[in-house]
């Protein structure tokens, strides 16, 4: 009997640059095809915006495909659960009629983010001072996965079956943070294990039914021959090992950490779905190439509503950066793009790409690792003619405009990845698709 998945055409979806690429809508958009949708790094930091109708939903810490009620969604052993945030995501969704239960696994081996994880991430940042800010979510994702590797000062998931053990476990990390927290910033930082637990108690209620063994289950599944789409957060360039170090988020944001993080081999996975904006956003800080400090800049924010999902932050605007994109899509193995955003790009007269560095005068194949040296980087920019078309309407690729679809074929050349997926607005009727395998594969292998 074989132990293989990869007949079933697993997708991963991930985001390219540093988040906030529209993943939410893709894997929306996409659940149609799948049975399991499944979350395998990340925490609360991830926001994904989804509409439905007329309906606007932000989930943070479900996997967005959750919004379907026929599909089962899975919480990886590589996510940090924030029970709180859980809890108030679960309420949200059945405020507005959907149920959860019976379709929602979280890992018993994801580790919990508790309150302390959130004063830790506060104080590690305003004791690194302006300049060595990372610009975090302050969601505690850091501390959390800092715990997870640490190990004698973590809680996972299946810690909180038993209510006693957990109690004394958070009690006693409580007071190891209190000291090391006071210590490492020199004022008396006050963490209250007992509000912490009554606060904890009625979600660890709620939650423990959900908990489970999801690598067992997806392992079952996948022998079924249900087919997985595992959703990525953050993006690509926040990769702890491969994004803008230290600016970036502190787990394995590609489908490289598809494996670990839910336990199913990342060699099952068939197609990896890259998504892009048309042109490029930062929240927090970090070296940007292709930032535009300028009317441009703003004007895509404005008209991109380039605003922060989680803090609401505005975010830095800048030009399509071919060279990190190709970076991303080179270390993730991805096979398809999905463009996010072109109708925000309509009426620019020219259009700009980034389409090499350079460092004191020499070219650079690829971004350097370090982020003083990529800060000292200078673009070289090309710029294509725009279209000022409105392209909210536009269904298919033929009625793009010409110099719409020139500026799409540049970017596969440059990229090296084809263009499957084009958004034109935030809706699901706003989308152009071809030529994809993410959502015609499994009808091609007849399972
Ligand atoms: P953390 O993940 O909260 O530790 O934040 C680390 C860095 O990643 C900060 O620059 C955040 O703004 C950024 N970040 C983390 N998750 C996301 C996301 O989903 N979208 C955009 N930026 C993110």
């Amino acid at each position: 009997m074989s132990n293989t998945h990869t007949h079933n055409e697993h997708t991963c979806v991930v985001g390219l640059g540093w988040g906030d690429e529209g993943k939410g809508k893709v894997v929306d958009l996409l659940c149609p095809h799948y049975d399991f949708v499944v979350r395998f790094n990340g925490g609360a930091n991830a926001g994904h915006t989804v509409y439905v109708g007329d309906e606007k939903f932000a989930l943070h810490l479900l996997p967005s495909g959750v919004l379907h009620a026929d599909k089962q969604a899975v919480v990886g052993s590589g996510v940090v659960v924030d029970p709180i945030a859980l809890v108030d995501e679960i309420e949200m969704l059945s405020q507005r009629g959907i149920d959860i239960d019976g379709r929602l696994h979280i890992s018993d081996r994801a580790h919990v983010v508790l309150a302390y994880h959130k004063t830790e991430d506060l104080l590690s940042e305003s004791a690194a001072g302006d300049s060595g800010q990372i610009g975090t979510t302050s969601r505690g994702i850091g501390p959390c996965y800092a715990d997870k590797m640490r190990r004698t000062s973590a809680i996972r998931m299946s810690d909180l079956r038993n209510w006693d053990l957990l109690s004394s476990r958070v009690r006693a990390v409580a007071d190891m943070k209190r000291r090391t927290l006071s210590a490492m910033s020199g004022q008396n930082v006050a963490i209250d294990a007992e509000a912490i637990l009554s606060e904890l108690k009625p979600c660890v209620e709620r939650i423990r039914p959900l908990i489970g063994d999801t690598m067992l289950r997806l392992h079952d599944a996948s022998m079924d021959g249900k087919r997985f789409l595992f959703e990525g957060a953050n993006g690509s360039l926040l990769d702890i090992d491969h994004g803008t170090y230290p600016y970036v988020t502190s787990s394995g944001t590609t489908a490289n950490n598809v494996g670990n993080g839910s336990g199913v081999p990342a060699r099952s996975i068939a197609n990896v779905l890259g998504v892009t904006k048309s042109y490029a956003t930062r929240v927090g800080h970090g070296p940007f190439v292709t930032e535009l400090d300028n009317a441009a800049g703003q004007r895509i924010r404005e008209v991109g509503h380039e605003y922060g999902t989680t803090t609401g932050r505005p975010r830095r605007c800048g030009w399509f950066d071919a060279v990190a994109t190709t970076y991303s899509v080179r270390f993730g193995g991805v096979t398809e793009i999905a463009l996010m955003h072109l109708d925000t790009l309509s009426g620019f007269e020219t259009v700009g790409l980034c389409t090499g560095y350079r460092l004191d005068g020499q070219a650079l194949r690829t971004p350097p690792s370090d982020c003083s040296t990529l800060e000292r980087v200078e673009p070289v920019f090309e710029f294509v003619k725009g279209w000022s078309e409105d392209l909210r309407s536009v269904d298919s690729y033929e009625r793009l405009p010409e110099t719409a679809r020139n500026y799409i074929q540049r970017i596969e050349s440059l990229v090296g990845a084809p263009v499957t997926i084009i958004s034109v607005g935030p809706e699901r009727t706003q989308t152009i698709v071809r030529n994809t395998r993410v959502v015609s594969a499994r009808e091609e292998a007849g399972t």
